[in-house]
């Protein structure tokens, strides 16, 4: 369980080594950022360190320089956005491995270095005959990245097929092995994300991700998008595979490929209200959508929100709202970092004027 698909890392030759190149790190100047971020948004790194293994990330925080310096953890750039050049080394996490680590009565556990790209741990794990994280196919970003903000789509989060994790702590240079608890997930949000008491942000980076696939299987079908699927096939007992390519499917016609249009997904998250407000909100607008969670309050959907103002297909410079669905922001082709601030603070501004419901960001501004 505790293993990892990294070897364990030679400190001893970076602790010695005062230069970069001798501690065998590669440090990049002036660094591109454009490529690296979803967004397609124009920014530079001054610094910029590959870790392809968990001893890169010890190197780092063992490097005379490098280890007091301010970092920054970039995975796959799919939930942030760029307003300026960045002044921290970034540590862009290319670490790979992907492996059953067991098979148990009830489970199978996998284990993902992170720096594996997510939707190929997903289809991976499907060919080695593993099911349970089909409704989790094509969400953007590395593995590393996952668990920071509790990815989930179609009713799953990650945190429902956690097992734990493997990071380096940048004080001790240490590795840590944290589970669920630890992780404090909820609902785009884990302990990675904050900063107070006993918050881990910029306290480390993530080597490596185990999850657990309950067996046997059950589908997760309860998302309307995937009983609207069953409705039209008329496949009532659809395999993992053909979840898989439903989520697939649904994604595609919704939401926009960031290979071909910039954005970072969901732009803000969806608020959740007490359910004196829920009723407050339905009696301004009846049609307003609205889901109740298990502890009595209720999750409204921002996208609607978004398009009952009528944001729909409006843009700030080059950023604007997609046109299919008004929770994304998206890069017409050359948006900065700040047109896509004014606009997204020009929608929170007319949600809280006609709703008076905050919308809260999901991806890390910088
Ligand atoms: N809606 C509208 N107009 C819009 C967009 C949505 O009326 O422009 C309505 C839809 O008709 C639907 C409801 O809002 O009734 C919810 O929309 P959808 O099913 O597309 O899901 P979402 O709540 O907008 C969330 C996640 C997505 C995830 C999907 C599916 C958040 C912030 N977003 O979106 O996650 O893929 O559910 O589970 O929770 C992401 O985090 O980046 C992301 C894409």
């Amino acid at each position: 369980m505790q293993s990892s698909p990294i070897p364990p890392a030679d400190t001893a030759s970076a602790s010695t080594s005062p230069t970069p190149a001798a501690s065998g790190l590669n440090v990049e100047s002036d660094v591109n950022l454009k490529p690296y971020n979803s967004f397609g948004l124009p920014a530079v790194a001054r610094r910029l360190v590959r870790l392809r293994s968990e001893a890169d990330a010890r190197r780092v925080v063992d490097h005379p320089e490098l280890g007091r310096a301010p970092k920054f953890v970039l995975g796959g750039g799919s939930n942030l956005v760029l307003t300026r050049d960045v002044e921290p080394v970034v540590l862009k996490v290319e670490i790979p491995g992907l492996r059953v680590l067991e098979e148990r009565a009830d489970c199978w556990i996998l284990e993902a270095g992170a720096g594996v790209v997510w939707h190929e741990l997903v289809a991976w794990s499907l060919a080695q005959g593993v099911p349970g994280l089909e409704n989790l196919a094509l969400i953007p970003g590395t593995v590393g990245a996952a668990p920071v903000q509790n990815i989930g789509a179609y009713g799953l989060e990650l945190k429902d097929r956690f097992d734990s994790l493997d990071a380096i702590d940048f004080t001790t240079g240490r590795r840590v092995t944290l589970d669920a608890t630890a992780c404090r997930f909820g609902y785009r949000d884990s302990v990675f994300k904050q900063s107070g008491f006993g918050g881990l942000a910029g306290k480390g980076v993530i080597t490596a991700v185990r999850l657990r696939c309950p067996k046997p299987w059950q589908p997760q079908l309860g998302y309307l998008d995937l009983q609207r699927k069953m409705a039209e096939t008329g496949l009532t007992a659809p395999d993992a595979r053909q979840v898989f390519d439903w989520v697939c499917e649904i994604r595609r016609a919704k939401l926009p490929d960031p290979a071909r249009i910039g954005n970072a997904g969901s732009f803000f998250k969806n608020p959740v209200v007490s359910a004196e407000q829920c009723r407050d909100i339905i009696a301004r607008d009846p049609h307003i959508v609205h889901y109740p969670m298990p502890d009595g309050s209720f999750k409204l959907a921002a996208g609607w929100l978004i398009d009952a103002c009528g944001w729909k297909g409006k843009s700030v410079g080059d950023a604007a709202v997609y046109d299919k669905q008004a929770l994304v922001l998206v890069n017409r082709g050359a948006a900065r970092g700040a047109e896509v601030v004014t606009l997204a603070r020009a929608i929170q501004e007319s949600v809280y004027g006609r709703f008076g419901i905050r919308l809260e960001p999901e991806p890390v501004v910088v």
